[in-house]
This record gives structure tokens, sequence and C-alpha cells, in this order.
């Protein structure tokens, strides 16, 4: 009887090792071949089908497109020419005709996420233009923090954004683009009409005061572009 339990459990044991080594070897055989064969191969059909990875193979092959190269993609995409020239056109352009932008101007563009200003700045003929957002997308936006960037006051003719609305901390974000901007330059914020009052926007700067609002139409939506011009003075 107990001889009997004993070989029972011992033709037991043998199944499941027998089980796990079957296991083991399927796993080895399918991760060698997906990681290292075909999806090398065709790592571009795996990029532009899935967004996001299956697996941690999927993920090893997505490292193989630098970031660079997936940059350059996004940045030949019709939704990203749209916004650059509509940045041009409805931003840019008024901007210039002001007297605030010329060719050798030195620009700040804060929260400039994959550089659609910086590019459009740059097909201007703008050629110091410096993009920073909090994750850095090359080659046109470099990481920095827009609640405390790393420049050193008044070295920029034109702090240009966008992105005011998704700031953690509007009057941090409003005064680092006063602090790093020249006396007499500007500061030019562009947001939709919906979500901010132009006053409400207006009064987060301590050193500038409205120049000009224009309702403008960018990419198919009601925005205002607010025009701050830079005093120098700080008010209490
Ligand atoms: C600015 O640069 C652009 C592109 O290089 C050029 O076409 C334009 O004439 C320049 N403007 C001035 C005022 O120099
Ligand atoms: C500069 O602008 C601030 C804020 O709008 C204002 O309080 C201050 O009086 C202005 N100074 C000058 C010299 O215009």
């Amino acid at each position: 009887m107990d001889r009997n339990v004993r070989r029972l459990l011992n033709r037991v044991s043998v199944v499941f090792a027998t089980i796990a080594t079957i296991c083991l070897l399927y796993l080895f055989h399918h991760s060698s071949r997906s990681c290292f064969s075909s999806s090398l191969t065709h790592t571009h059909l795996t990029l532009s089908r899935s967004p996001f990875p299956k697996s941690s193979c999927d993920a090893f092959s997505r490292r193989v497109s630098s970031l660079e190269a997936r940059s350059t993609k996004f940045r030949s995409s019709r939704s990203y020419l749209r916004r650059v020239h509509s940045l041009s056109a409805s931003v840019f352009d008024p901007i210039r005709s002001l007297g605030l932008l010329s060719n050798s101007s030195h620009v700040l563009c804060v929260s400039a996420g994959a550089g659609h200003g910086v590019e459009a700045l740059q097909e201007f003929g703008v050629t110091d233009v410096t993009g920073v957002d909090l994750i850095d997308y090359p080659p046109l936006v470099q990481r920095a923090d827009p609640h405390n960037l790393p420049f050193f006051d008044g070295v920029f003719d034109l702090g240009f954004s966008d992105g005011l609305v998704g700031a953690l901390y509007p009057v941090r974000f409003v005064s680092e683009l006063e602090r790093t901007v020249r006396r007499g330059g500007a500061v030019v914020l562009v947001m939709a009409k919906e979500v901010a009052k132009v006053e409400e926007v207006v009064g987060l700067f301590k050193r500038s005061k409205l120049l000009e609002v224009r309702s403008v139409n960018l990419d198919g939506s009601d925005m205002n572009l607010i025009i701050m011009k830079h005093n120098g003075t700080k008010s209490s």
C-alpha cells in the first residue's frame, strides 16, 4: 500500500517534470524566434501597426528604430505640417508685422511639444530658435522644465508658447517666460478661446503689458493670440 502510493507519486512527478520541460522548450523556441529573427526584419511593420508593444519582444524591436528616425517620420506627417503652416500664417506673420520678430531674433518656444513652433520659425528664416518641453523631442526640442528654465535673465527677444493651459503652475510658467525675455521683448501666447479669459491670462504677467489680442484660426480652432510687451519693471 505504502509502496503503491510512492510509485504513484513518482509517476506524477515524472509527468509534471516532462510538461514543464516541454513548456520551457516551447517558450525558448518561441521567444528566440520572435525577438531575433522575424520581428527584426519586420520592424517597420510592427511599428506602424501596433502603437503599444504586445510583449517584451515587441519592446525590444521598437528600440531598433531610433527616436530621431521616428521624429523625422512624424514631422513629415500631414497633420504636423498643417500645424506648422498654420502657426506661420496665424501667429508668426502678425508678430513680425508688429516688428517683434526678425530673422536675427533669439526666440524661445516653451512647451514646444514635437517642435511645430520651432519648425515654423525656422522656415520663416529665424535662425536662433530654442525649443524646450518636459520631454525632449530631438532634434528640435530639448528637455527643460517650463517652471524652471535653464536660461539667464533677458536672453531672448521673444518667448512663445501655446502650452500655458497645460501648465501645472501658470503663475510660475509665465514668470519664467518673463524672466528669460529681455526688456522691450515680447511674450506671445496662443490659447483656445474657451479655456481662458484674456484678462486672467494678462493678470499673470508682472513685467509686461498687453500690446494686442487677436482672434486667430489655428488649424481649424478659434484661438486668442495674446501679445505682451515686456517693460522691464517688476510690479508689486
Ligand atoms: C529671412 O529669412 C528668409 C529665409 O532665409 C528670407 O527669405 C528673408 O528674405 C529673410 N528676411 C529678411 C528681412 O532678411
Ligand atoms: C510694466 O508693467 C507692469 C505690469 O503690467 C505695470 O505694473 C508697470 O507699471 C509697468 N511699468 C511701466 C514703466 O510701464
